[in-house]
């Protein structure tokens, strides 16, 4: 079985984000966000990996490597014409996927849980098909399948009135009889080519559907409280580990599973409370970190109480006086207190579709 990985799209509900960075690229829990699912496809025995880029990305290559790291082999593919649906990814790779089976794995998605028990179903029950599906609270979000005896009916994409509470999420698995159905749909009122459609027409053709549910969680990272929810439940998971200090100082509290890089200081009077994981050459002083935090290497931050948040590299946090939650904040930005200079306010420097809260 071959596996291919998407990191293509545009990240339109991600702006401004996804400005200056490919959303798989964004870090969570200090991880380019695609390590997690490299991590998952290679722990499932898959070696031969396809990642499905954007015509012209240059970028994610240069990141992700050649795959040696994760003990696989990453082939990239372009995505001829533009990101023109999830079926589209599958007809473009064609030629690269052959008569293999294939892993098909949305590389925004964060899952627990390993895919070795998919697979084992997917070839016991010698399926054509197998869509993993997750409870959801608001399945008119998703494509939502109809399931009956065990075998899924029909799927609908995004329907008004979902036929059952489940999600179909982002990890397919697939004999080559997806080939054809992905060569034999039409594009959608909105123009893109749904892997929904497709996998309507593996029903209607009568080939084995069948589905796997994940009962442990399930994110599809598409907009920025996503974002900050995958990089709680990946910390949920961390394990508590040595940190780089010979003692704690007094007026340290370090508490449950925390992570620090090499490099980092602390100074003053900290309290860190896990799961927090904090980068290396960072400085904290006067702070106070709590739960689902990621900090990303080289950070300052002086005076100022962060929560559930994601600072990523370089950036200063200094003397804010007020509690930073809930936020997203990109490489080498700088937020701190007023100066006594006048005029007295907030001033702003923000590019296109940022988002304040003051
Ligand atoms: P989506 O989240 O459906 O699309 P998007 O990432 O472009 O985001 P937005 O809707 O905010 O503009 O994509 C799901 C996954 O598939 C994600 O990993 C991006 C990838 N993708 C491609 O690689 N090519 C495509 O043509 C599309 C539509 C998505």
């Amino acid at each position: 079985m071959k596996a291919l990985i998407t990191a293509g799209g545009q990240g339109t509900r991600l702006r401004p984000i996804t400005y200056t960075i490919n959303k798989h690229l964004f870090p969570i829990a200090n991880k380019p966000m695609l390590f997690h699912a490299l991590e998952k496809v290679a722990k499932a025995g898959i070696k031969d990996i396809a990642i499905n880029i954007n015509e012209g990305d240059k970028e994610l290559p240069a990141v992700v490597g050649e795959g040696k790291q994760f003990g696989v082999k990453i082939t990239y593919i372009e995505q001829k014409g533009g990101p023109l649906g999830l079926a589209h990814i599958i007809a473009n790779a064609k030629k690269w996927i052959g008569r293999e089976d294939l892993l098909f794995y949305l590389g925004d998605n964060i899952v627990a849980g390993d895919l070795k028990s998919l697979i084992d179903k997917f070839y016991r029950e010698k399926l054509d098909c197998l869509l993993t599906l997750s409870r959801v609270r608001d399945p008119e979000r998703f494509g939502v399948p109809a399931i009956k005896k065990g075998r899924i009916t029909a799927v609908e994409e995004k329907p008004q009135k979902p036929k059952s509470s489940f999600a179909v999420t982002g990890i397919y698995l697939y004999r080559p009889a997806i080939l054809e159905a992905v060569n034999n749909i039409k594009p959608s009122s909105r123009g893109e080519y749904e892997i929904s459609d497709a996998h309507s027409y593996l029903i209607k053709k009568g080939y084995r559907v069948g589905y796997e549910e994940i009962t442990g969680w399930w994110k599809d990272t598409g907009k920025p409280e996503d974002l900050l929810e995958g990089n709680g439940l990946i910390l949920s998971a961390l394990r508590q580990s040595e940190i780089p200090f010979k003692k704690l100082e007094s007026g340290w509290r370090i508490e449950g599973a925390v992570e620090i890089g090499r490099g980092t200081k602390l100074k003053g009077e900290i309290v860190i409370r896990g799961p927090v994981v904090i980068g290396s050459n960072c400085l904290l002083e006067d702070a106070c970190i709590d739960p689902y935090t990621s900090i990303g290497d080289g950070v300052v931050i002086k005076k100022t109480e962060i929560s559930h948040s994601i600072i990523c590299e370089g950036t200063q946090i200094l003397e804010c006086g007020v509690r930073i939650v809930d936020s997203l904040l990109g490489k080498n930005s700088v937020v701190k207190a007023e100066d006594a200079t006048l005029p007295s306010g907030h001033k702003l420097v923000i590019g296109d579709n940022a988002q304040v809260e003051l």
